[in-house]
C-alpha cells in the first residue's frame, strides 16, 4: 500500500504503514552486524515482543499465514478432527486447518463485536479439537469465557488485527498475545497492520515444547543434536519449511515496536472522531469497546443499511473512490468462497448475523499518519455520498 495523488487530491487508503526516517536508518545500520538471517535481530525481536505482550516464548516466522500453518502443523488433526473458527475473518484463519490437515468449521459471529459468538460456539461439536478466535479488527474476544466453556479445545488466537489490544483480567490489564487462556498466538506484520516488517509474523506461547518445535517447523524441521562429535551435522525429524525472516525484517519490527504505542493513540483517537460523527446516525452503526476491552483498532468498520440509503454498497465505494477515498470490505464470509462451498460446504443460515454484516460493512481509512483534516475529508464525503445532512 502507498499514498498517491488523483490530481491534487491526495488518496486515502483504507489502511498503510507508517515508515520514518528512523526506521530506514535502523535497517541499514543492520547490515553492519554481518547478519541478513537467522541473526541477532530476529532473537532481538521475539524477545522484545515477548516482553510487550507479556509471553515466555515469541517465534518470528515469514509472514501471519505461516504463523498459523505452523502452529496448526505442531498440534496436528487426524483424519476428522475440526477446528471451529469465524467466518468473519481472512483466509489464512481457516486455510491453516486445512494446510495441517484439519477440517474447518465456522461458527456464526455477534452481532455487536462482529467477533465469534461464544455463547453459540456448539459444544457438541463432533471430533472438535482447535478453537481460533479471531480478534476482529482489534477488539479482544474474552478468551478466558471460551477456555471455561472449551476447556478440553485447544486455542489458538489469531490477532493478526490485535497487536496492543488487551482484556480486563480480574485485577489487571493483560494484553492480547500473552497466551494466559491459550495456547498459541499469531500477529501479522503485513504493512497494513499495526506495525509492519513488510511482510512478517510471529507466533507467542508459554509453552517449552511447543516453541522448541515451532523453531524447528519454521526451518525445515532441521535440528543439531547437542553434543554430536560432527561439526557439520544435522537432522531433519520433523517435515517442516522455509518459514524464516530476515535480519533486516527484525531490525524494522524493532524500530517500529518502539512507536507501537504512539501509532495506537492515535488510531483510537481518529477512532472516537469518527465516532462522534456517525453516532446516532439512523442506518449506521459500528462496533464499540466493553469496559473490559482495550481495542487497538486495526481498523474501523461501519455498518451501513444500503437499502435504506437507497445505494449499492459497490456505488457508494466507487463514489468515494472519486473522491480520493478507499474503503474496503472486511470480510467476505469464508463459507462463500468457492472452494470452501466445494470442499467444506456449510449451510448460510446457520449464519445469519455474518450474512446481515457481510450486506453492510464497510471499513474506512485509519492509520496513524492521517491528519485531523484527512479525518474530517473522509465524515464530510461519507456523509455527502449518503445525504446525510
Ligand atoms: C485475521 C488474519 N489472519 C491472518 C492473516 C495472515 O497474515 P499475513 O498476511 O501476514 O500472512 C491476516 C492477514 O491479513 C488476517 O487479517
Amino acid at each position: 500500500m502507498f499514498l498517491s495523488m488523483i490530481g491534487c487530491m491526495r488518496v486515502l487508503p483504507y489502511g498503510t504503514q507508517s515508515i520514518s526516517f528512523s526506521d530506514k536508518l535502523k535497517i541499514f545500520r543492520s547490515f553492519g552486524t554481518g547478519w541478513l538471517t537467522c541473526g541477532p535481530q530476529v532473537q532481538e525481536f521475539e524477545e522484545a515482543i515477548a516482553r510487550y505482550v507479556g509471553v515466555k516464548h515469541a517465534i518470528a516466522v515469514s509472514n501471519g499465514t505461516a504463523a498459523l500453518h505452523l502452529v496448526h502443523l505442531a498440534i496436528g488433526y487426524g483424519e476428522e478432527e475440526v477446528g471451529i473458527t469465524s467466518p468473519n475473518t481472512f483466509l489464512a484463519s481457516s486455510n491453516s486447518i486445512i494446510y495441517a490437515g484439519g477440517r474447518p468449521n465456522f461458527s456464526d459471529i455477534d452481532s455487536a463485536s462482529f467477533n465469534i459468538n461464544i455463547d453459540t460456539i456448539d459444544p457438541n461439536t463432533k471430533n472438535l479439537k482447535t478453537i481460533t478466535p479471531v480478534h476482529f479488527a482489534g477488539l479482544p474476544i474474552n478468551v478466558k469465557k471460551l477456555k471455561e466453556k472449551f476447556p478440553n479445545t485447544i486455542i489458538i488466537e489469531d490477532a493478526a488485527h490485535a497487536l496492543g489490544s488487551k482484556f480486563h483480567d480480574g485485577e489487571e490489564w493483560v494484553k492480547t498475545g500473552c497466551c494466559k487462556y491459550s495456547l498459541a498466538t499469531i500477529f501479522s506484520f503485513h504493512p497494513v497492520k499495526h506495525i509492519t516488517t513488510g511482510e512478517g509474523g510471529i507466533i507467542t506461547t508459554n509453552d517449552d515444547q511447543l516453541a522448541d518445535m515451532l523453531r524447528q517447523l519454521r526451518s525445515h524441521g532441521m535440528i543439531k543434536p547437542n553434543g554430536h562429535p560432527d561439526p557439520w551435522y544435522y537432522e531433519m525429524t520433523e517435515l517442516g519449511y522455509n518459514y524464516r525472516i530476515t535480519d533486516f525484517q527484525c531490525a524494522l519490527g524493532l524500530s517500529q515496536l518502539k512507536k507501537l504505542d504512539s501509532f495506537i493513540k492515535r488510531r483510537r483517537q481518529i477512532v472516537s472522531l469518527y465516532q462522534s460523527a456517525f453516532y446516532n446516525i439512523d442506518g449506521i452503526s459500528f462496533a464499540s469497546e466493553e469496559k473490559w476491552q482495550f481495542n487497538s483498532y486495526h481498523l474501523f468498520v461501519l455498518l451501513i443499511d444500503f437499502e435504506k440509503f437507497g445505494m449499492l454498497r459497490s456505488e457508494f465505494m466507487n463514489k468515494l473512490k472519486e473522491k480520493g477515498i478507499l474503503t474496503q470490505v472486511h470480510y467476505i464470509p469464508v463459507y462463500q468462497q468457492p472452494y470452501y462451498k466445494k470442499h467444506f460446504p456449510h449451510n448460510e443460515a446457520d449464519f445469519p448475523n455474518m450474512e446481515e454484516y457481510y450486506k453492510k460493512a464497510i471499513s474506512i481509512p485509519l492509520y496513524p499518519k492521517m491528519n485531523n483534516s484527512d479525518v474530517s475529508r473522509v465524515i464530510k464525503e461519507i456523509k455527502n455520498t449518503l445525504k446525510i445532512s
